[in-house]
């Protein structure tokens, strides 16, 4: 179940009957016109249900959002939210602004109130490199005066905005956001629907609450709920947000709460604003302990490290694993651990001199847009490329840049001479993201989509609701030809050793082949005759396409690049129904009902059988010899792995944490994305980090890649 499905169904505004509107309850609602206040005994009881009810929703929000560890199904859940509104709504006296029914449902403002913070809030200084590390590192130890090491907490800075929560005896009252570190604004209402905001702290039995306690910490939005608001944007053409950071902010500073509700936003607590009637730890590291026992996210990654040398190694390490945590980070912040060498250490102006900021490589940087060239894919969309005056973003060299579609290019308004910023993150594809008018210059070139496909002449089709143009040539366009035998061949596909994408060029350059069919009509001699190719790799190559031919439904059917069919509908697919007989005579209905399948890819998938040469190709390659083994049909509880959750962490050598995940769900397994005791075994590949050590602390099974492998073998997947 994916997080977003929860998220819209804990925040949908509309969830909240229009019974449960009145949070406060008017004098004429009150006990007295209440019809069941007159029965001690059965109010009693409702008392006691929604205090149940409550506590039960509190605590799987919290397994679900701060623990990544669901514990509850949604169905479940949302027949419990709803028996807990209804009451709610039976007997609005009882409704409090902690329940979790009222995250959402607030009326927009007409502007935020401001708000001064207590306690300044400050910012950090900036370390670029080692050797600026190094000095501040230095400073401490002779500020200090302390010859032995310095113990220092060590956090990944998200990268979003500051954030201060206030509670009084446990009860959320205020959120803020930092403003000038001052002054900020009363975004209470908006980080009420957040859902990893605890609307009261969880405390023990016997535990109460500080009178006063200000949380701070950092609103993000992680990378995936990113992408998808800036795809559902670019196909709506509307505007796209830059960076997961200006989404983030555009999103809490929202006067209709019930928008903010719709993105989703995450809280992660990294330091004290204030706390009264408490005794504070001795360790910065400690406080975010009992953060963490509250019920607020506090980061896994976080560590506590002796000395100058580890910290270095922090750095590298979280810097090697930047680009697989899903939400981004611009550095690491480095605090003295002691609260009490905090203190003697002070502030200098508005940053401590006990913590610094070490930031990375900038992930987007300015350059000029030198040109625009189209490309043509696989599909026939027609992708703008942007050609750039060299730049370095993300730790390499970027020349070009995807623009996306036309759409996006009249978004941004980009016209050829103009500055724009490129954004390159991880792995993903660096992108145009903005325009930077100021700096346009007198002679500009607009951009215009080719009426003919560049690379075979056809027609281009923009058809209208739709922000991509495709070349309308088909299998026709060698372009679409070429992507598509490469994707045929491609390792999560047919995986045919040896086919690189150059050979494949050539292949279809020569005309030797126009379709999947014709691979396995090739002979050795065909192949040899290849630039650079001699009669033994084209023997390899020969025996590797054949080898090819006893595959699996779910890769055969990922093979045939059926528009947004990727590994894991495919093999939905395959599961579902068993037999690409029937599977190819399934209508849009029949499709629907599998998992993960919208009524989008129910259309594509249907539109892609139907086509009379779709069909061919397929009766051809059945004819040629290609054959998998027979999918059994089973249901949920039969699955081999049903009931047991799994996570899938490090390195795998034989495929991508994906795929591993697509595989445990094959059979029957859930997989969560962090361990906790209710972890079944987790799979740790190469480079495994602070999972594994969750895993070995709490005593779970622990599967290498080559136990991974034999567990999928002994059920009969093979990756
Ligand atoms: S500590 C006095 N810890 O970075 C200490 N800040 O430039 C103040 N940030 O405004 C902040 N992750 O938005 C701290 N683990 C972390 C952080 C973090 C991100 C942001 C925060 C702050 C800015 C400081």
């Amino acid at each position: 179940m994916k997080e977003s499905d929860r998220m819209s169904k804990v925040n949908d505004p509309n969830a909240n009957g229009p019974k449960a509107k009145s949070t406060q309850g008017s004098l004429f609602d009150g006990p007295t016109a209440n019809p069941s206040a007159g029965h001690d005994s059965t109010h009693t009881d409702v008392v006691a249900r929604i205090a149940e009810l409550r506590k039960t929703l509190d605590q799987a929000s919290y397994q679900y959002y701060v623990l990544d560890d669901p514990s509850l199904p949604d169905v479940e859940y949302d027949r419990l939210f709803k028996e807990l509104q209804t009451l709610e709504g039976e007997h609005p006296d009882l409704v409090t602004q902690d329940s979790p029914t009222q995250r959402v449902g607030a009326a927009p403002l007409s502007a935020f109130e401001t708000v001064t913070h207590e306690v300044p809030m400050l910012s950090l200084d900036n370390a670029m490199n080692e050797t600026d590390f190094t000095a501040f590192y230095e400073r401490v130890s002779g500020l200090l005066n302390k010859p032995e090491t310095i113990r220092f907490a060590c956090e990944p800075k998200l990268d979003g905005l500051a954030v201060s929560l206030v509670y009084e005896n446990g009860v959320l009252v205020r959120g803020a956001t930092r403003g000038d570190g001052s002054v900020g604004e009363n975004i209470t209402l908006n980080v009420r629907t957040i859902p990893s905001v605890p609307l009261r702290l969880q405390l023990a039995d016997d535990e109460t609450p500080p009178p006063v306690l200000e949380v701070r910490g950092e609103v993000y939005m992680p990378k995936a709920g990113f992408e998808k608001l800036n795809e559902q944007a670019r196909q709506k053409g509307e505007k796209t947000f830059v960076n997961p950071r200006n989404a983030a902010a555009g999103s809490l500073r929202q006067l209709d709460p019930k928008l903010t509700a719709k993105r989703p936003l995450e809280f992660c607590c990294y330091s004290l604003g204030r706390i009264e009637g408490a005794q504070l730890p001795e360790f910065h590291s400690a406080i975010l302990q009992q953060f963490g026992k509250w019920g607020f996210k506090t980061n896994p990654e976080m560590a506590v490290v002796d000395g100058l040398q580890a910290c270095l190694e922090y750095y590298e390490q979280l810097a090697q694993k930047r680009n697989d945590l899903n939400y981004e980070i611009d550095g690491i912040v480095f605090k003295v651990d002691s609260l009490a060498l905090q203190q003697r250490l002070g502030f200098i102006s508005r940053a401590p001199r006990w913590a610094i900021a070490r930031k990375f490589p900038a992930q987007e940087e300015m350059t000029v847009l030198e040109g625009v060239e189209f490309q043509v894919g696989r599909t026939g969309a027609i992708t703008p490329v942007a050609r750039l005056k060299p730049i370095f973003v993300g730790g390499v060299t970027v020349s070009n840049a995807t623009l996306h579609n036309m759409d996006e290019v009249e978004r941004l308004d980009a016209r050829v001479g103009d500055t724009v910023v490129i954004r390159r993150a991880g792995d993903v594809i660096p992108q145009v993201v903005k325009v930077i008018t100021e700096k346009r210059p007198a002679q500009t070139h607009s951009i215009q989509l080719p009426k003919a496909c560049p690379v075979c002449g056809s027609h281009v089709e923009r058809i209208e609701g739709e922000a991509v143009a495709r070349c309308s040539g088909g299998l026709v366009c060698a372009a679409q030809r070429k992507e598509a035998i490469k994707h045929f061949a491609s390792r999560k596909a047919m995986d045919i050793d040896g086919l690189g994408d150059k050979i494949v060029e050539q292949l279809v350059d020569e005309g030797h082949i126009e379709s999947f069919a014709d691979l396995y009509r090739l002979d050795a001699q065909t192949i040899a005759s290849l630039e650079r190719m001699g009669p033994k790799s084209a023997d390899n190559l020969v025996n590797a396409i054949a080898a090819s031919k006893q595959t699996t439904l779910p890769k055969f059917l990922y093979a045939l690049g059926i528009r947004e069919v990727g590994v894991a509908t495919a093999q939905n697919l395959a599961q579902h129904f068993g037999d690409l007989r029937v599977l190819v005579r399934a209508d849009q209905a029949a499709l629907e009902a599998v998992d993960d399948v919208g009524p989008i890819v129910a259309k594509h998938v249907l539109h892609f059988f139907s086509e009379p040469h779709n069909q061919k190709v397929i009766d051809q390659l059945v004819a040629l010899g290609i054959q998998w083994p027979v999918v059994e049909k089973k249901s949920a509880d039969e699955l081999p792995l049903n009931g047991q959750t799994y996570v899938v962490t490090g390195t795998l050598a034989a495929m991508g944490r994906d795929q591993a995940k697509a595989l445990l769900q094959q059979l029957g397994a859930k997989v969560a994305g962090s361990v906790s005791a209710k972890t079944h075994a987790l799979v740790a590949g190469e480079k495994a980090g602070s999972k594994l050590a969750k895993a070995q602390e709490l005593g779970i099974e622990v599967l290498d890649e080559a136990a991974f492998l034999a567990l999928l073998e002994k059920h009969g997947v093979t990756p």
